[in-house]
């Protein structure tokens, strides 16, 4: 589901960028990979989370997409003058990646999943294009922030099908991950490492 005004707010600032920088930082703590991989970005948006990760892991290839060609522009307009060496950018249904089994060493999706009507099955697909062992790097929030009395109002997100910490939990391990590490705060979100274990 594309974002409406007030989400593009939330997420088109500079404190989204500090916000990211820091947690992509605790990421790298407990995900050391090496140099060189292919990595794959969900949800995008307008980028910035992406120059992060060319940045911090220094990807051979890092393939960026969101479902919303009006996020691509942004994102061309973000990274001009920025250094983008190894980052495409292509719309994509995180549901229906046209990317093909096992090719991925690492996939991030920042705020994109509670987004997703069907996000078990983009959970699915994120597991099909991580090579074995891959790591997905997941930022997410539960509808207690997002649909609470006061913001369901302002925000649009999809109303069926929404998860918690243990629904989110459950639909990992069915996907075939495990934990490697997981910040949770209460009724917010989670930051999580997770590994692609079969
Ligand atoms: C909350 S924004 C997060 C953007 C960026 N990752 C960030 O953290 O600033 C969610 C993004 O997911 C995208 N999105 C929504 N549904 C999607 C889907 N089914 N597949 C891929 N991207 C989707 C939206 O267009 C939007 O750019």
């Amino acid at each position: 589901m594309k974002l409406n005004w007030a989400e593009l707010l939330v997420v088109n600032n500079p404190m989204r960028v500090l916000e990211q920088r820091l947690e992509v930082g605790w990421m790298k703590k407990h995900a050391r990979l090496s140099p060189g991989g292919s990595f794959l970005e969900i949800g995008c948006g307008r980028g910035a989370g992406a120059t992060i990760i060319r940045e911090q892991f220094s990807p051979s290839f890092l393939c960026a997409t969101d479902l919303d060609p009006m996020m691509m522009n942004r994102a061309l307009r973000y990274l001009k003058g920025r250094v983008t060496r190894n980052i495409s950018f292509c719309a994509a249904d995180g549901l229906y990646l046209p990317l093909a089994d096992g090719v991925f060493d690492a996939v991030f999706g920042f705020g994109v999943l509670h987004h997703i009507p069907d996000w078990q099955g983009a959970l699915s697909e994120i597991a099909r294009v991580l090579k074995p062992g891959g790591i997905y790097f997941l930022e997410e929030l539960y509808p207690t922030l997002y649909q609470n009395f006061i913001t369901k109002h302002i925000l649009l997100h999809p109303e069926e099908n929404r998860f918690g910490a243990s629904d989110l939990q459950k639909a990992l391990d069915g996907a075939g991950f495990s934990v490697r590490a997981s910040f949770q705060l209460k009724f917010v979100g989670v930051l999580a490492v997770l590994e692609k274990v079969s």
